[in-house]
């Protein structure tokens, strides 16, 4: 499938890109400075402004492995009030269920491996182990009507054990899919991938699947997380982590950096023709937030340009930056 976003289609939801923004879990996990839950709450809250309608708010983990995760309770009470966008937390294993089901929530993501090493520096189990954990999870999920998003980490390659086999990933999907999975999430933890690699996975599990029940989820370490994200769209899929500013990292996976940046990527999906419901000055916000609350979020590689573009022509330039009829700024 190719992308001819102003070629009208038959489909018109072909044109609609979902951006969950991972950016309070996956960003802030690998913080050296820990935010409060109120913070948090305050960063998720700046998201939901801008129209993220999905939200990777925290995890359920140990807090001695990641003290930047603890109070992820509060977190989710402090926005229970939320109901129209879909707020995830993450967990390790059967015990983060438990706790996060006891917390109210209503979307999980769960971490399977394409590893046995990244599974046993993450959470202390064989690669075996986790998709047992799994398979146990989804089923206390369907028994809760919970939603249960499946993704596995070190998708491409990991810094433990090396390069991960496409069939090992197909096999995965094909299988936590088949157990009711909501969506299975193909995660380059590392950031280890390359668009070439990219599109032939996403395009062999689009063939499998349908795009509907796929999503990937990229890092930016050697500069290829938008181009990884462009070679996922290509091939049809159609729901993308991302994380405000490129905050992040995985604490457990040496060497990796921030996700891809969630201003960068909403910039190319809108000037691009596709629709993300995100509004760019107010994500510009959220940016600016994550920034001030951590001091070291780099923020998105196009954020001085966009920034520009809404000095110089107001309100209105979010529109024209998206459409690109915004002129050219000099160099
Ligand atoms: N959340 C909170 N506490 C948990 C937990 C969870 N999901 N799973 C286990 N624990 C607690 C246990 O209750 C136990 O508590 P205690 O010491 O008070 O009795 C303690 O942690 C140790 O339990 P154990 O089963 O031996 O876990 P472990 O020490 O082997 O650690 C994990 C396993 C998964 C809990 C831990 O490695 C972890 O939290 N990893 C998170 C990894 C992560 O967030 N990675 C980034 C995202 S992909
Ligand atoms: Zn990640």
């Amino acid at each position: 499938m190719t992308i001819q976003p102003d070629r009208p289609l038959t489909d018109p939801t072909a044109l609609a890109v979902v951006v969950n923004d991972v950016g309070p879990r996956d960003g802030l996990q690998n913080q050296a400075k820990v935010l409060a839950p109120a913070q948090r709450v305050r960063l998720v809250q700046a998201l939901l402004a801008a129209g993220v309608q999905h939200v990777e708010v925290g995890a359920f983990v140990s807090p001695k492995a990641v003290p930047a995760m603890a109070g992820a309770d509060r977190v989710l009470a402090e926005l229970g009030g939320v109901d129209d966008a879909t707020l995830t937390v993450l967990i390790p294993n059967v015990r983060g269920y438990e706790l996060a089901r006891a917390a109210g929530a209503k979307s999980v993501c769960m971490v399977v491996y394409g590893s046995d090493g990244m599974a046993q520096a993450n959470a202390q189990m064989s690669r075996q182990q986790a998709d047992a954990a799994a398979a146990e999870i989804l089923g206390l999920a369907r028994a809760d009507g919970v939603r249960v998003t499946a993704t596995i980490a070190v998708a491409f390659e990991c810094p433990f054990d090396g390069p991960v086999q496409p069939a090992l990933v197909q096999d995965a999907a094909a299988h936590f899919l088949e157990l009711g999975a909501d969506e299975f999430c193909i995660a380059d933890t590392i950031g280890a991938a390359n668009p070439a690699q990219v599109r032939a996975l996403s395009r062999s599990l689009v063939e499998a699947h349908g795009a509907g029940r796929l999503g990937g989820h990229f890092h930016d370490t050697r500069a290829m997380g938008l181009a990884n994200v462009y070679a996922a769209l290509e091939s049809g899929i159609r729901k993308f982590d991302a994380s405000i500013a490129g905050l992040g990292g995985c604490p457990f996976a040496p060497g990796a950096s921030g996700n891809v940046a969630t201003e960068d990527v909403v910039m190319m999906l809108e000037q691009m023709g596709f629709v993300t419901g995100i509004d760019l000055a107010r994500l510009l916000q959220a940016s600016d937030l994550a920034q001030e609350l951590t001091t070291t979020a780099p923020g998105g590689r196009a954020s001085a340009w966009l920034k520009r573009q809404l000095r110089e022509k107001g309100d209105g330039a979010a529109g024209m930056v998206v459409s690109g009829r915004a002129p050219r700024s000099p160099g």
